[in-house]
C-alpha cells in the first residue's frame, strides 16, 4: 500500500502515573495486554497503514521501549541454541532491524506537553503530511490509523482526527470538536477544537482520540505555541491555529477504543481479547463472565 502518510509520531516520554506502581520500571507503553505490549499495537497498526518512517518521542528513562522495539540478535541466538528457532524468528519478524527499518528514536527530556512531544520529532519527519498514534489508546478491530489515511486522500481538511461521542461528564478529559453540523459517512466537518473543556462550555461532545493525521505546518504552528491547558504545549492548540489555513475534519474509525491509560480502560481490553479467544474461555467461566459453552446447549 502506497501511503500519502509516509510518517508516523508515537509521542512515548510520559511518565505514566496513573499507573504506578507498574509504571516505576516499565515504561506504560510496554505493558501488556494479555501479552502483547500497548506500543506494539500502535506499531501494528502503523505499519498497516503503510507508514515508511516511525519516530519514537522517548524519555532517557524509557529505554526498555527501544529494547522492545528493536531486533536483538543476542537473544535470538539464545533461543535458538536453546531449540527454539520458531520463538527467535517470530520475534525478528516482531522486531525492527536498524539496517533496514526506518525508525528513529529522539527524547523529550522535560514534559512540556503532547505538542512539545510532537515538535521534538520536526527534524526528522519525511515530506508531506504526518500521524501521530497515542499507544494509551488502544483500538482494537479495524485498524484506525489505515482508515484515515485512505479518508485523509478524499477528505478537502489538512487536520484529521480520530472521533468519538462521549458522555457530557467526560468532554474534560478529551480535545473536543466544534462540529458544523454537515457530516458525510464518516467524516465530521469541523470548525473548531478545543483542549479539555468543562460540559458547560464544550462546543459538542465529539471527542478526540489518540490519533491524528497532521498537516506539515502543525510544526510551525507548535514552534510557536504558548502553554495551554495544564501549563503544557498542547497539541489541540496548535492545530486549532490551522482551521483556517488547512481546514478540520473528524473521523468515525470503525473500531473499538479502550482507554489503556486507565486501569478500568486497560481491564476492559483485556476481557475483550480474552472474550474473542477460546483458550481463556474457562478463566471467563470461572469468574462468572461468560455463560460454560456446557450450559449454552
Ligand atoms: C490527549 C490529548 C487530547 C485527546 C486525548 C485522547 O490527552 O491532549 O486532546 O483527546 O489525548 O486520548 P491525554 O489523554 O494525553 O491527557
Amino acid at each position: 500500500m502506497i501511503s500519502p502518510v509516509r510518517t508516523a509520531i508515537f509521542p512515548v516520554a510520559g511518565l505514566g502515573t496513573r499507573f504506578l506502581p507498574a509504571t516505576k520500571a516499565t515504561p506504560k507503553e510496554l505493558l501488556p495486554v494479555i501479552d502483547t505490549p500497548l506500543i506494539q499495537y500502535a506499531i501494528d497498526e502503523a505499519q498497516e497503514a503503510g507508514i515508511e518512517r516511525m519516530i519514537f518521542v522517548s524519555h532517557p528513562s524509557k529505554s526498555a521501549i527501544e529494547r522492545h522495539v528493536m531486533d536483538d540478535a543476542k537473544l535470538r541466538a539464545d533461543l535458538k541454541a536453546r531449540g527454539k528457532p520458531q520463538l527467535a524468528r517470530d520475534l525478528q519478524e516482531a522486531s525492527f532491524c536498524p539496517q533496514t527499518d526506518d525508525v528513529v528514536f529522539t527524547m523529550q527530556h522535560d514534559p512540556l506537553g503532547l505538542g512539545h512531544a510532537v515538535l521534538c520529532a520536526r527534524d526528522f519527519v519525511l515530506p508531506g503530511p504526518v500521524a501521530v498514534l497515542l499507544p494509551d489508546d488502544l483500538i482494537l478491530g479495524q485498524g484506525c490509523l489505515a482508515e484515515m489515511v485512505a479518508a485523509y486522500q478524499e477528505c478537502a481538511a489538512g487536520h484529521m482526527v480520530a472521533a468519538m461521542q462521549v458522555r457530557p461528564e467526560d468532554t474534560r478529559k478529551y480535545g473536543i470538536l466544534s462540529t458544523t453540523g454537515r457530516q458525510a459517512g464518516q467524516m465530521i466537518k469541523a470548525d473548531g477544537i478545543v483542549e479539555k473543556p468543562s460540559p458547560d462550555v464544550a462546543p459538542s461532545c465529539e471527542a478526540v482520540v489518540g490519533r491524528y493525521v497532521l498537516d506539515a505546518s502543525i510544526f510551525d504552528d507548535l514552534a510557536n505555541q504558548d502553554p495551554g491547558a495544564g501549563g503544557e504545549i498542547q497539541l489541540t492548540d496548535a492545530i486549532s491555529r490551522g482551521i483556517d489555513r488547512v481546514g478540520l475534519a473528524g473521523f468515525r474509525f470503525s473500531g473499538h477504543r479502550y482507554d489503556c491509560g486507565s486501569k478500568a480502560g486497560m481491564l476492559r481490553a483485556i476481557l475483550h481479547l480474552a472474550t474473542h479467544d477460546p483458550e481463556y474461555h474457562d478463566v471467563l467461566e470461572e469468574h462468572g463472565l461468560r455463560q460454560s459453552s456446557a450450559k449454552a446447549a
